[in-house]
């Protein structure tokens, strides 16, 4: 597959003139606005800066771009809902496209995963599952399962749920006491005995166990969930140890606790299957999927359900609300157009077998960094790779920071950094070639941070 950019060099006008007022989220405001890194337009697997400099995408965005950038299918499905059908409430009215795309997604998720719960991004995919588990055992007349348990490390989103759940002290700390009942699983990364691993590390599965000290310390009557990333991606991208979900989910069954995975990462082909279920053999009972599902374009997130938890709420008298959750965009007439189309370029072009081809490449030329100046550790899935920094004297998340402006300003190149780590998830259009830039390019920002 080639790709020819055809960018055009951008109008200087399209530079703003005053970066105040926006407030960016997740980002060090300040520095931004000494430096801003502003892109313009994008193609294929490139951004392109107001001065035309093309940025190759080290990243698919924010994980989501898998399909590439402004996919001409996609593009034009969007172009075509939004004359035809901008908007339709979802609340007891809907559009045909909902439904097509809910039973696709279905159709791609594992088992009986086959009712989808549509919101508009990972958080809010988050908190509707939370929602749904402590709503299902509720209708299944066992409400005292109310304690959720998240996992060290975890990243679920950024609402109160999500937060809570998830285990990144930064994103917990300002927010005050969170939701109660809710309990940790400790993280599975241990660099001593895993330090360079490809995809899953040998050592790690008997983690899944401390379930079983939690179901002790609280009792299965009172835990409704358990909720993880099949794939840690945030935090660096921790693979799990093999044999870690599979007794996850034993225990889960054992107890008569639900699994939820939030594929918000996982899904869509990053790790060479379409959800990270399929790669591991393990069917949660409820997943979360948002990001890939549009390649970015739109935003959209939701839950695919079990056939029995959906069932569970089926009853009662038919005019009744099953389920008092939804938002004004569930299920939006241009996200469901974007994610049929999406879907179609997924199908036509095989990119979720893509990256599963690509893999051993990828693992073998990110791995080629080890030894430069400060490399910790590299792990590498599908086409996933977090590669840690020892941080700098003046304290964690420095190196990676100035790596990451250097990538972009002096490498072109766009990448992710979680503290120290970078991570690389480059759309899975991602040539062989391509592969090797991006790494190329990797190394030589590691050297202008050493
Ligand atoms: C696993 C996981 N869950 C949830 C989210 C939150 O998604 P969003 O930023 O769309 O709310 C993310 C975002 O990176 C994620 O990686």
């Amino acid at each position: 597959m080639t790709f020819q950019p055809t960018i055009h060099p951008l109008d200087a006008s399209l530079a703003p003139n005053d970066l105040a007022a926006f407030w960016m989220p997740f980002s060090a405001n300040r520095s931004f606005k000494q430096r801003p890194r502003l892109v313009v337009g994008a193609e294929g697997m490139h951004y392109l800066t107001g001065e035309g400099r093309r940025v190759i995408d080290g990243a698919a965005g924010l994980w989501c771009c898998n399909a590439g950038h402004c996919r001409e299918p996609i593009v034009k499905a969007i172009q075509g809902q939004a004359a035809r059908l901008d908007y339709a409430p979802s609340f007891q009215f809907s559009h045909p496209e909902a439904f097509t795309l809910a039973a696709r997604l279905a159709a791609l998720a594992p088992g009986d995963l086959d009712h989808v719960f549509f919101a508009n991004s990972g958080s809010e995919a988050v908190d509707t599952a939370l929602k749904i588990a402590l709503a299902y055992w509720q209708a299944r007349g066992r409400g005292s399962k109310t304690r959720l348990i998240g996992r060290e490390r975890g990243y679920h989103g950024v609402g109160f749920g999500g937060i809570s759940v998830g285990g990144i002290v930064t994103n917990r700390k300002a927010f005050g006491t969170l939701l109660t009942g809710v309990d940790h699983l400790p993280h599975t990364y241990d660099r001593d005995r895993q330090a360079f691993s490809r995809g899953e590390p040998d050592w790690g599965a008997h983690l899944a166990d401390e379930l079983e000290r939690i179901v002790a310390l609280h009792d299965a009557s009172t835990i409704a969930a358990v909720i993880v990333e099949p794939v840690a991606g945030s935090t660096g991208v921790l693979p799990p140890p093999k044999g870690y979900l599979q007794r996850l989910r034993a225990i889960c069954d054992k107890h008569d606790i639900l699994l939820i995975f939030d594929e918000v990462i996982t899904g869509f082909g990053r790790l060479g299957t379409a959800f990270a279920a399929e790669r591991y053999g393990v069917v949660p009972d409820l997943m979360t999927f948002a990001k890939g599902v549009t390649s970015g374009t739109a935003p959209m997130g939701g839950v695919i359900a079990r056939a029995p938890i959906h069932d569970a709420f089926m009853q009662g008298p038919e005019h009744t609300i099953e389920l008092f959750h939804g938002y004004t965009y569930s299920a939006h007439p241009l996200a469901c157009a974007a994610g049929l189309a999406t879907l179609d370029v997924y199908r036509d072009e095989g990119l979720f077998g893509r990256a599963a081809e690509l893999e051993a490449a990828f693992a073998d030329a990110v791995h080629g960094l080890k030894g430069l100046s400060n490399v910790l550790d590299i792990r590498t899935v599908g086409l996933a790779a977090g590669v840690d920094l020892a941080p700098k004297a003046e304290g964690p998340g420095r190196r990676g920071y100035d790596a990451m402006v250097a990538a972009f300003h002096d490498h072109d190149m766009m990448l992710r950094v979680a503290g120290d780590t970078l991570a690389l998830s480059p759309p899975l259009i991602v040539t062989e070639g391509q592969i090797g830039e991006l790494v190329e390019k990797l190394g030589k920002t590691i050297q202008a941070v050493a």
